[in-house]
């Protein structure tokens, strides 16, 4: 476990600055992080009909649902503390990573080892909890619903329509820049300008670290006229709890939702607030399995690596591409 030393210079401040009308200034120390939220209220509207029903975030990429991949993510970078914000319909998420007796029973009758040892895999993971976001009210409202859970210290949000490829580790370098600088850190990624529209966008600067940028702006989803660069945000952030207090005074951005990244302008503007806001820019594989053609390069890419599964599908694949396309 680690240790925190809590707030220091803890005092109040008013700004008027669109879209935030009033924070508070905070500024804590660095500290161990334990901690991540995982939003996943979303409808998944894009993969209709399939989640007419079904949470997106089960959706399966090869045999795993799409969100235990990035739980997986979480705890690899050595975050156990994992809290899911939900909504209606979003049960089986909790089911999966909740022990499930009567198919354990079963397949210890069967002495079917391996298959027991994949269902108990997602309910031994990490500590679960879950909160719901009544009212599906943006990214930056999902992340403040975090608030009485995360409390006093940086936490990660990881953003289950974007999956790391387990071999590319990010979080773990975002731990490490937030542990040495404070504040909050965003994952970018270099997209195609015509991409960026899509993404939150960031002004950087370079700093002695090739991988590292300091981040004096970000805009949501801008027109590319607007875009100060081509550096996307992508679905990962460690943050200073002064970001809660930032969110609560939030007004509806982008889509009439109320938006994390103009929440992170804020710090991004003002040091003083909650610590710098510093960037990875990762340059690992990353798929985006909220989008139905992505989710499907992701499938064919871990299937045609997996040991088990790869060299069978990689001979049919090369195959139906010759012959069938
Ligand atoms: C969200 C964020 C956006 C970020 C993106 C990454 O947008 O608002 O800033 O770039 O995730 O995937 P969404 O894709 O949920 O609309």
């Amino acid at each position: 476990m680690g240790i925190f030393k809590g707030k220091v210079n803890r005092m109040l401040i008013f700004r008027v600055c669109a879209p935030v009308k009033v924070l508070r200034m905070t500024q804590s120390s660095p500290s161990r992080i334990s901690k991540a939220v995982i939003p996943a209220a979303g409808l998944g509207t894009r993969f209709l009909p399939a989640t007419k029903a079904t949470p997106k975030e089960m959706l399966p990429v090869v045999d795993k649902p799409a969100i235990q991949y990035v739980v997986e993510e979480a705890v690899a970078a050595g975050l156990s503390d994992v809290l899911m914000i939900t909504g209606r319909n979003k049960r089986p998420l909790e089911d999966h990573f909740d022990r499930n007796y009567e198919l354990e029973s079963a397949l210890t009758r069967k002495g079917d080892a391996e298959r027991l040892s994949k269902v108990q895999e997602s309910s031994d993971l990490a500590t679960m909890h879950y909160v719901r976001q009544g009212d599906p009210r943006g990214l930056g409202h999902a992340v403040l619903c975090a608030a009485p859970h995360v409390g006093d210290q940086p936490f990660a949000v990881l953003l289950g329509d974007d999956l790391i490829d387990p071999r590319d580790p990010l979080l773990a370098r975002m731990v490490e820049i937030q542990e040495r600088e404070g504040g909050s850190v965003v994952a970018l990624m270099e997209v195609d300008p015509s991409q960026v529209h899509l993404y939150g966008c960031a002004a950087a600067d370079t700093t002695v670290d090739s991988d590292v940028v300091r981040v004096t702006g970000l805009i949501e989803k801008p027109e590319p006229a607007d875009a100060p660069s081509n550096l996307a945000v992508i679905g990962r952030y460690v943050l200073d709890p002064a970001i809660f207090d930032i969110l609560r005074h939030t007004e509806p951005g982008r889509g009439g939702e109320i938006q994390l990244t103009d929440a992170l302008q804020l710090l991004a503007a003002d040091e003083k607030i909650g610590g710098p806001v510093h960037g990875v820019v990762f340059k690992g594989r990353r798929y985006d399995t909220g989008d139905r053609s992505d989710y499907l390069r992701a499938i064919v890419r871990l299937a045609c690596e997996r040991e088990d599964l790869g060299p069978d599908f990689r001979t049919w694949l090369r195959q139906y591409v010759t012959e069938e396309m």
